[in-house]
Parts: structure tokens; C-alpha cells; sequence
């Protein structure tokens, strides 16, 4: 079988070609990307209404020694929920506190991470009836040594009102499954609120957990689309993710709940937070924001305006001038720049939807008119028929077994070229054949995308979906990068998107298979010079999706003013013994270079045979 490569045929690959979609499912943000370690920390999850579930936060002490409870005393107006300690026993006398002292701890999202020599902020807020001596501290699991601990000891005149709190420790060992714990052993009344304890080493500072945004930057994203998917929709509106509500000092957001991936989140990620992760990822945003329709309640277009207005008012939040109304309050949490957004989704999946058409419409002439280079992504499929409304883009979701992804190579082929462009911003092999994210869906997703990058003068714009998971909270599956509090992993999918990783603002090549080839052989070729080492590179990604090994020569014509260098060409596999194989906690990254370890990720090898011409075999 023949692969025939022209060199002098090519066209650009959009510059936004391969992106990231990230949502806040399977504790994708609050208990993954976002580094804070407590969870529920304003005391706000069980609910406005008090008595209220404190959960995950547990009691140290017994009735005798302490009673908690929950009042809606705080000095936030926007979450009224405190937490109350009636600490009734003391430091000496009859009823004296157990050692270590009564109070309260916080797993966090299934155990903090807490690391040897690393410190960590932790930020409270407090008020009692008198003096307090309170032991702020993070402990392993039951039994092992404290990691890091300090005081906070305040006169009854210092916190007679709601007094800000402020400690740094310094852990001096690691533990993977740590809790923070407000401990005392004075008796009294003592309130606390919004309690948050973060490592002070995050991604730039900015808050993010370093590891998982590096996973990210290694497959080089040109965009970022962000909250959701069904996370910017709800089951009911009342439970949408609402922009307003997720800005601002992090202590007076109220926090919300999750109905469509049934959780709590206090919103420390953000709006803002997700702007600032796409300029340090050196990203477009991509926000996709509710258009007045969840999954089972929609707001009628007639009374839609107030929706426009707060879609309006995010993008001025996010690039209107430091003085204006919005735009002063994205300058006063330390960002004066304006974000570099340029591109918005009018809901998600909500073209079906008996109001999408009338509210879009509404939504879209006050953005164009606005801010007319907005770029606006519709929900409704172009790709079959043209769209009835005006878009930029029309937004592709595909959920599918592996042989039917990877048939949908084609799917492409014969859109219309002349209306607005695709943005696939969802795709996965799903179901029975995709596990937990295995080699099968990778391979069937690598044939799609060659697919995609064949057409890519027409689909503009991929992401995969969904991006993270949080091994102890899987509400999706598979997903691309599996974590828990400390460990982290990429499935197949997760390794087939770093091939692509070149692929945005490349030029792709013309590559044909000829010879009696199967319809399991997908092939292309894309050619760039990289800015940093100036040297201009090919690279030819082939999917063999068939259970018989291919001997394929290619050959690369009319390669004019270059040579194909022998040293220093790769070749880069992606395969297992079993088609089933995934990838685990267990050895994470060492598989890259042990070509012989049974993990499916990337093996790089030189290429002793580049050229021209060049003969290679394709495993099954
Ligand atoms: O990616 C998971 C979900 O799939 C998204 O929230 C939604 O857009 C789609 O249905």
C-alpha cells in the first residue's frame, strides 16, 4: 500500500484548529484544577436555610465536650450561613477537653494533598462571644503525626465582630489523604466562615493546580472553551452556572449547585478564574454562557432581555475599560488589561429548544451591534443543512461507538463550504467499547481527527470532551486526564490529542493512499516550521483500525529547497497488546521512555530510514 505525500499541495489548518473544553464535571474544577483544598468552605452547600448539612466538614468532640451548629449570622449578604461552636468544655477544671481539643476538621474533596516543605495559606474568618485560642492544622489520617500547625489567639475585643484570619504552614511531611482541622480547648462561642486553605505554589500564582495545567499546555491548546457544557445549562435555571454570582472577592460569592453533575461548587473558579487560566495557558477563551434555558425550564424570549444584558455585561467584565461599569470590577480583582475574548457560545445544546431560535436571535443582534467582532457560535448543526440564522461558527457534538466515530472521518466531506464553519467542541467514543477511556476509543478518535484535519477548511475548531476527572467522582466516562488529590494520568484519548498537537496553523499536506487499501487505513500530513529551532518539519499521523498489520511505503514528492534529515526523524507509536488496554495511577509518565512497558501512550524512536521514500509497518 502506497501513501503518497505531495509537498508542494497544501492549505492552512485554522491557527484555532486544536483546543481544550473544559467543564466542571466529575470534580473537574472544585477538587481538581482549582488547588483550594477545602471544600464547602463557606458552610453554604447544605443549602440558605439553617439547621444545615455541613458535610464534608466532620465534629472532633462529643456532646459533652461541644455542640455545632449552623446560623445565618455571617457578614457575607450573599451566603448568610455560618458555622457556630458552643465549646462547652476547657483547658482545666471539670469538664476539661480531650487532648488536642474539640472542634472541627475538612477532608477536603477525598483527602488534601499536603506535601513535605510546601506551605500553604490558610484564610478564615471568625468571631465569639470572648478570647480565643484556636490551633489551626493539617493532619494525615488518624494516627500520624500532625504535618503543620499554628495558632490563632485574639483578645475578646479583636473579634467581637467577624475578624479576618490569616496563617501560612509549612508542612513537614507528606500525606496524601490530610484534612484541615480548627481545634481548641477554651471554652465558649465560637463562629466561623469562609474557611480556605491553598498551597501558596499554584500555576502562575493564579490559583491553578500546576500539575493538571501542565498536562494541559503539553498539547499546546489554541482555545479554551469553558464552564460546560449541561453545567452552563442546569437541570433547572435556578441551578445555572451565572456569571455574576462567580466574581468578585472570593468570600462573598455565594456558591452554587450543580444539578445537571450533582454537586456543590463555591465558585473560587470562576469567571474571572477561567479568563485568566486561558491567558496563562496563551489561549483564546471560548465562553459559553446560558442563553434563559436549562434542560427542563426556559425563559420565554419576550422576557429574555435581562439574560442579553448579563451576557453583555460578562463581556464587558472581560475586556470593557477599567472604568466602565464591569470592567472596574475585573481591574479591582487585579486584572486592569482587558481578556482577549473573542469568541462566545450561545448556550449548549439547545437548538431543539422551543425558545433557542428567539432568544439567540435577541442575544446575537445585541452582541454584533455591541461588540461586532465577537465571534458567536450557535448550537444548531450546519453540516448537514445550512443554518436558518446568522453564526460564525455552528457547534458539533458526537458521542459514539468506536467503529461509528471512526466511519465519521467522513462526516466532513460533504458539508456545505460556504456557511459558517464547524466547531466540534465535543467528541468521544462513549458506551461499552471506550471502558475507561481505552486504546480502542483512542484509535477511533485519532481516525476521526484525521478526518477533521483533512477537512479543515471547514471545521474550524476541535475539542474533545470531557476533559478531566477526578477518579473518586466519575460522573462522565471515559475522559482524557484522570486525578486524584496527588497522582494524575492521561488516557488514550488524552495521548491521541498530543499528536495533533502541531496540527493548528500547519499546513496540510495532500496524502492519499493508494493500492488495495482497507477503509481502515487513515492517513495525513501536515508540514510547519517551528519558531523556536527554525527548522521546517512533516509529520504523517496514519490510523490502522484494521486487525492486520500494514506494509505502507510513503512517498514524499515535490519536496522542493528541503531534505528529509535522517537524524533527528521520529517515529511516534501509539498501540498495546490489547485493544481494551488503559492507562492507570500506577506508572504514569515512566512508559514514555521504556518502549516496552504496557501503557498506551506515545513511544517516540528515531526513524533510521527517513527519506523520500520510506517503508514502515502499521500494527493492527
Ligand atoms: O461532555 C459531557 C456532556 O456531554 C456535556 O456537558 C454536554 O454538552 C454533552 O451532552
Amino acid at each position: 500500500i502506497l501513501l503518497l505525500v505531495n509537498a508542494s499541495m497544501g492549505r492552512p489548518i485554522p491557527e484555532t484548529f486544536f483546543g481544550i473544553f473544559f467543564e466542571e464535571i466529575n470534580h473537574a474544577g472544585a477538587g481538581g484544577l482549582w488547588a483550594e483544598l477545602v471544600s464547602n468552605r463557606g458552610f453554604e452547600a447544605g443549602g440558605p436555610n439553617t439547621p444545615s448539612n455541613i458535610d464534608p466538614w466532620s465534629i472532633i468532640g462529643d456532646e459533652s465536650s461541644l455542640v455545632v451548629s449552623t446560623d445565618r449570622s455571617s457578614c457575607f449578604e450573599r451566603n448568610k450561613v455560618a458555622l457556630k461552636m458552643d465549646v462547652l468544655c476547657d483547658s482545666q477544671g471539670d469538664n476539661k477537653c480531650p487532648d488536642g481539643g474539640v472542634g472541627v476538621y475538612n477532608s477536603g474533596f477525598w483527602g488534601m494533598n499536603i506535601e513535605e516543605g510546601k506551605t500553604y495559606k490558610v484564610v478564615l474568618y471568625v468571631r465569639s462571644s470572648g478570647s480565643i485560642h484556636v490551633s489551626v492544622s493539617l493532619m494525615g489520617s488518624s494516627g500520624t503525626p500532625t504535618l503543620a500547625a499554628a495558632n490563632i489567639i485574639a483578645s475578646a475585643s479583636d473579634v467581637s465582630n467577624w475578624t479576618k484570619m490569616e496563617v501560612l504552614l509549612q508542612a513537614k511531611e507528606s500525606n496524601t489523604n490530610s484534612s484541615l482541622r480548627l481545634t481548641t480547648t477554651n471554652k465558649g462561642v465560637i463562629w466561623f466562615d469562609q474557611v480556605s486553605a491553598m498551597p501558596l505554589d499554584t500555576y502562575k500564582g493564579h490559583g491553578f493546580r500546576t500539575d493538571l495545567v501542565e498536562m494541559l499546555e503539553d498539547i499546546k491548546p489554541q482555545f479554551l472553551r469553558f464552564p460546560g457544557g449541561c453545567f452552563v445549562e442546569g437541570e433547572w435555571l435556578r441551578n445555572a452556572f451565572r456569571w455574576k454570582e462567580t466574581v468578585g472577592p472570593w468570600e462573598e460569592r455565594p456558591g452554587h449547585f450543580g444539578d445537571v453533575w450533582n454537586y456543590w461548587t463555591d465558585d473560587g473558579l470562576g469567571y474571572f478564574e477561567y479568563l485568566q487560566l486561558a491567558e496563562d495557558l496563551k489561549t483564546r477563551p471560548i465562553w459559553v454562557f446560558n442563553n434563559g434555558i436549562s434542560h427542563n425550564d426556559e425563559v420565554d424570549t419576550s422576557v429574555v432581555s435581562p439574560f442579553v444584558q448579563e451576557a453583555l455585561d460578562s463581556i464587558e467584565f472581560a475586556r470593557g475599560d477599567p472604568n466602565s461599569k464591569w470592567g472596574s470590577l475585573r481591574a479591582g480583582m487585579g486584572h486592569p488589561e482587558p481578556f482577549d475574548l473573542r469568541y462566545v457560545a450561545i448556550g449548549n445544546e439547545d437548538c431543539d429548544k422551543k425558545n433557542y431560535l428567539g432568544n439567540y436571535l435577541k442575544f446575537h443582534s445585541a452582541i454584533k451591534s455591541a461588540y461586532p467582532d465577537i465571534k458567536i457560535i450557535s448550537n444548531c448543526d450546519g453540516s448537514s443543512q445550512p443554518l436558518d440564522h446568522p453564526a460564525d461558527f455552528y457547534d458539533f457534538h458526537i458521542y459514539k461507538p468506536a467503529n461509528v466515530l471512526f466511519s465519521k472521518a467522513h462526516k466532513f466531506d460533504n458539508a456545505s463550504r460556504a456557511g459558517p464553519k464547524a466547531f466540534v467542541s465535543e467528541y468521544a467514543v462513549t458506551g461499552e467499547d471506550a471502558g475507561n477511556g481505552n486504546l480502542l476509543a483512542g484509535l477511533a478518535e485519532a481516525g476521526f481527527l484525521i478526518g477533521l484535519e483533512k477537512n479543515s477548511d471547514v471545521v474550524a475548531l476541535i475539542s474533545y470532551a470531557p476533559l478531566f476527572v477526578n477518579s473518586n467522582d466519575r460522573r462522565w466516562n471515559p475522559d482524557a486526564i484522570v486525578f486524584d488529590s496527588s497522582r494524575l494520568y492521561g488516557t488514550p484519548s488524552y495521548w491521541v490529542q498530543w499528536f495533533f498537537a502541531e496540527s493548528s496553523g500547519a499546513t496540510l499536506l495532500n496524502a492519499k493512499i493508494h493500492g488495495k487499501s482497507s477503509s481502515s487505513l487513515l492517513a495525513s500530513a501536515i508540514t510547519w516550521t517551528n519558531s523556536e529551532d527554525k527548522k521546517t518539519y512533516i509529520k504523517i499521523k496514519i490510523v490502522n483500525f484494521g486487525s492486520r498489520s500494514v506494509n505502507l511505503r510513503i512517498c514524499i514528492r515535490r519536496l522542493i529547497r528541503h531534505s528529509i534529515r535522517k537524524s533527528g526523524s521520529t517515529k511516534t507509536v501509539l498501540t498495546s497488546a490489547n485493544l481494551m488496554d488503559e492507562n492507570s495511577f500506577a506508572e504514569p509518565r515512566k512508559y514514555m521512555i521504556l518502549a516496552n512497558a504496557m501503557q498506551v501512550v506515545p513511544i517516540q524512536s528515531p526513524l533510521e530510514n527517513a527519506g523520500k521514500r520510506m517503508d514502515v509497518v502499521i500494527l493492527p
